[in-house]
């Protein structure tokens, strides 16, 4: 099977905040999130990815529920680790959960979940989760304690945090492939799915290639940021297109 492509939409809800936030019922407001989930899937997106965060910044309460009802494919509901996140994940059962860690300051998800430092709130989690009948992955640093814990607690994916790969320059990016790499073998050793994402965009992607076992990338900003010139559809047929040619099979 080919490479799958979540298609994170949050950046959608972003700009329409920008200008909304305070008048969430206004007929004016936009871009819709339903919109561009329906315009991702045309252009080929396997699944959809959206976090609701805890102060609310972009994706709202309203937009998961929205998109959970009218979405055909996947939904990868991403969330942190708190009573609230679970109960809303519990009410929208969606098809897939994220665990990723939070912080209000940040600008965007920066490190991975320490499944090692948080392994009971993390387990108890998952298994909640699970008991709904939803598929966990835990979003975590390509660090080898961390895939190890997370096969432990038993979930069924990790998403393998590439913002290090992303930022990395010069001979650095190589050091950060071969980090990625070893832990998508220890972790595909121990049965878990492999998926990877953060800073991904149309130009670093070949290089993750050398990565194996690969299942599915979660893309977001370079995929809205194209959008804005080619329209939605287009961007995720592109990024579709590139990732066809992932060594899918080839196993070291
Ligand atoms: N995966 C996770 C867990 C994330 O938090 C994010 C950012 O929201 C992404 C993937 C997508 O990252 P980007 O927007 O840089 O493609």
């Amino acid at each position: 099977m080919s490479l799958l492509l979540g298609v994170n939409i949050d950046h959608v809800a972003t700009l329409r905040q920008a200008r909304y936030a305070l008048l969430p019922d206004s007929p004016n407001a936009e871009p819709s999130p339903v919109d561009a989930a329906h315009d991702s899937i045309e252009g080929g997106a396997d699944s959809i990815t959206i976090h609701v965060r805890g102060d609310r910044r972009h994706m709202q309460d309203r937009d998961a529920k929205l998109i959970r009802a009218e979405i055909g494919v996947p939904i990868n509901f991403e969330m942190g680790i708190t009573e609230e996140m679970i109960a809303l994940a519990l009410e929208l059962r969606p098809q897939f959960a994220c665990l990723v860690p939070e912080t209000r300051e940040e600008v965007t998800t920066e490190g991975g979940l320490d499944v090692v430092g948080r392994r009971r709130e993390t387990g108890d989690c998952i298994r909640r989760l699970q008991a709904a009948g939803i598929r966990v992955s835990l979003f975590i640093d390509p660090d080898l304690d961390q895939v190890k814990a997370s096969a432990e607690l038993g979930a069924e994916m990790v998403e393998l945090h590439t913002g290090c790969f992303a930022n990395a320059e010069g001979d650095a990016v190589e050091t950060e492939v071969q980090r990625l790499a070893d832990a998508a073998r220890l972790g595909h050793s121990l049965g878990l799915q492999i998926n990877a994402g953060h800073g991904i965009n149309y130009g670093n992607l070949f290089r993750l290639f050398a990565v194996p076992h690969l299942t599915e990338l979660n893309i977001g900003h370079s995929i809205v940021s194209r959008a804005m010139r080619v329209g939605m559809m287009e961007a995720v047929r592109q990024m579709k297109q590139l990732m066809a040619t992932y060594p899918t099979g080839a196993c070291d």
